[in-house]
């Protein structure tokens, strides 16, 4: 059987990372997760002190910053330029500013660029915003995960809590509502549905039953 290459995209936390995760398990694919290369940049720029809005600047960051993803243990492992900053671009800072240096589109272009290469040799779950439409758009299997700005919320803020973080669930609300708007509305490449892609909503689905709806795709289309 042919490796094939299974792009999921979506709205801020709609359960796309952890989805992907369990399929490329499954399929014992490589997983992709390209929102932490922007996450990653993101936290390179604000360490460096350059301003998240000038494009030129970032460019020259992201042009001079090695982002390696890889699998320790089972758990997704983040390295800039050898340095792990995994729970580093999960926070508030990186969040707040990642949809701003992502809207760039010179920053997109070399991103897609690196994306790209490495789905080159299929066997992979790759997730984004932008997968379908612009990174893999002859994927084999696609697929688009929705779910309400509630219900996003809602699993965020347990996620939080399970882990000991502090979490305010409105916070929550305003920064996915205000996410989804600036990755929907960006002039390059914006957040949307490939006409190919099969959608899923979520909302009252288990982590589990999406991964079996997305295995089953991919088994009917080998
Ligand atoms: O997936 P995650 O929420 O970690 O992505 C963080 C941000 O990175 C998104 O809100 C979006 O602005 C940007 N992004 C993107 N294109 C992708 C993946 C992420 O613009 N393929």
């Amino acid at each position: 059987e042919k490796d094939i290459a299974i792009a999921i995209d979506g709205p801020a936390a709609a359960g796309k990372s952890t989805v992907a995760k369990n399929v490329a398990d499954d399929l014992h694919y490589i997983y992709i997760d390209t929102g932490a290369m922007y996450r990653s940049l993101t936290y390179e720029v604000i360490k460096q002190g350059v301003s998240t809005s000038k494009e030129e600047e970032v460019l020259q960051v992201l042009l001079n910053t090695e982002i390696m993803l890889h699998n320790e243990n089972n758990q997704q492992v983040v390295t800039v330029n050898n340095e792990n900053i995994t729970e580093e671009i999960r926070k508030e800072e990186v969040t707040n500013a990642v949809s701003e240096i992502a809207s760039f589109p010179s920053v997109r272009i070399e991103m897609v660029k690196r994306q790209q290469k490495l789905a080159l040799m299929r066997g992979v779950v790759m997730d984004g915003r932008d997968i379908g439409t612009h990174v893999i758009p002859d994927a084999e299997v696609k697929v688009f995960l929705i779910a309400s700005v509630e219900e996003r919320a809602q699993r965020r803020h347990k996620e939080n809590k399970e882990k000991g973080f502090p979490s305010d669930l409105e916070a929550i609300k305003r920064d996915i509502a205000l996410r989804d708007k600036m990755d929907s509305e960006r002039q390059t490449s914006p957040l949307k549905k490939a006409e190919d892609a099969i959608e899923i909503d979520t909302t009252s689905m288990t982590i589990n039953d999406v991964t079996k709806q997305i295995l089953n795709l991919v088994q009917a289309y080998k």
